[in-house]
Parts: structure tokens; C-alpha cells; sequence
């Protein structure tokens, strides 16, 4: 189980590696994604910012308006060259790293993560929440943005049944196709789920998708 989890988080990265040059097509066509970029602006982003699976940028920029510094971490290459070219700040940082092993050097005031915690398997939730408590200074906050369970049919989602962990299969222009792990957090339950893990937790949905702000438990801190 461990191993079939471990060969779809290894597709995962060839996917996002591959994809790199078709990532920001839902960005320009799709109305409700470009508005939630701007929902940044209302978000407590402040101080030394981490930023996890930051893709090609899309977020870096914006989040470096508001930060003291960015640190913005992810395992593809090829989405990395993108994001240095899309955000040209001498405050931003770029790190190539796999978040399922790598340990946060230092604290940061805010942990930031937009469409990531989906690609988190459920196997995996826990220790992922952990690493981010620990990545954060007293007083900091984790913000998180994705995919509700209506975006399945928003966003015409090939959803895959017989794995072990929620996935789904994505297609790339020349025909190759991926499966990645796929998790469409209900805002309820997830919500629960924090709790019981002891963070203190807001999730807001929009439209599809959902916007969270969290504080971790206060015994890590
Ligand atoms: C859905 S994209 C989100 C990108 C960006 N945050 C955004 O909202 O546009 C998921 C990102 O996770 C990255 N990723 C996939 N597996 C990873 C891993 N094991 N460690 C770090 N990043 C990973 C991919 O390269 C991709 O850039």
C-alpha cells in the first residue's frame, strides 16, 4: 500500500514536470481562478512567508507584495524556471525540494499553500500538518487554498476509482497521461479533521474551491 502510494506521489512530480508549459492555461481561461488570486489582498500574509508547491509563480509574486520574504518551494524544475522568470523580487527565494522530505530549516510567520493539500495522500495528512506546525513562528499561520468537492464537475475532473488513495487522471497535449492523488476536502470535514489535530481552524468556501486560515496546536510553537 505504502509502495503503490509512494509510485503515485513519484507520477505526481513527472506530471507537474511535464505539465509545465500547459500549468497556467486554467489561469487564463478561467474567470473564477484569476479571482481568487486576487483574494490575497484579504489574507493575514505577513512577515517571513514559506510557500509550498508554488508551481510556476502564480502566487509568488502576490504573496511577495505582502511579505517580508518568500521562500517558495517546489519539486519541479520546470515549473521553478517558470516562477523565477513570473517573479522577479529580491526578496523571493526559490528551492527545489520533494515537501514529503523535506524538513523546513527555519520558522516562518506564514506557511502558504494554494491546490497542494489535495495532492496530499490521506496517509500523509497528519504528518504534512505536522510539518507545517513546526515550520511556523509563535503566532504564525497556515493559509491554504483548493479544491472543494463541486469541483470535480467545475473542473471536469477525470476522477479515478480503484486506487488506494483519492486520485485522478490528467492529460497532456501530446497524448501522455498521469494519475496524481486527488483529494477534494469537503470544508466540513476537514475542518474536523484539523480540529482534532489541534489547530484552530476558518475554511471559507468560494465558489468551488475553499480558503483556509489556521493556527496550530499551541503546544508546538
Ligand atoms: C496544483 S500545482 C499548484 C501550484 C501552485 N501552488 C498554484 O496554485 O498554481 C501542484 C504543485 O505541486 C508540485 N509538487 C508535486 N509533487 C510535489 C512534491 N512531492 N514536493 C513538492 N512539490 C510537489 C508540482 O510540481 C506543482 O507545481
Amino acid at each position: 500500500m505504502d509502495g503503490d502510494v509512494d509510485a503515485l506521489l513519484a507520477e505526481q512530480r513527472d506530471y507537474y514536470r511535464a505539465a509545465a508549459a500547459e500549468y497556467d492555461r486554467p489561469y487564463e481561461r478561467v474567470e473564477e481562478l484569476r479571482d481568487l488570486l486576487a483574494f490575497v489582498d484579504e489574507l493575514p500574509v505577513i512577515g517571513d512567508v514559506l510557500e509550498l508547491a508554488c508551481g510556476t509563480g502564480q502566487w509568488t509574486a502576490r504573496l511577495a507584495e505582502r511579505a517580508r520574504s518568500v521562500t517558495a518551494v517546489d519539486a519541479a524544475a520546470e515549473v521553478l524556471a517558470l516562477a523565477r522568470v513570473r517573479t522577479e523580487s529580491p526578496t523571493v527565494r526559490f528551492l527545489e525540494a520533494d515537501l514529503f522530505e523535506w524538513q523546513p530549516p527555519r520558522r516562518y510567520d506564514t506557511v502558504f499553500f494554494a491546490f497542494w493539500l489535495s495532492h496530499v495522500p490521506p496517509s500523509r495528512f497528519a504528518d504534512f500538518w505536522s510539518t507545517v506546525a513546526a515550520a511556523l513562528a509563535p503566532g504564525g499561520k497556515a493559509i491554504f487554498i483548493d479544491d472543494g468537492p463541486a469541483a470535480v464537475a467545475a473542473t471536469e475532473e477525470e476522477v479515478l476509482a480503484n486506487l488506494p488513495v483519492p486520485a485522478a487522471l490528467r492529460r497532456l497535449d501530446d497524448g501522455s497521461q498521469y494519475r496524481i492523488v486527488k483529494v477534494f476536502h469537503d470544508v466540513r470535514t476537514l475542518t474536523d479533521d484539523l480540529t482534532a489535530l489541534g489547530w484552530s481552524v476558518r475554511i471559507r468556501p468560494v465558489a468551488w474551491n475553499f480558503i483556509g486560515i489556521a493556527e496550530p496546536p499551541t503546544a508546538v510553537g
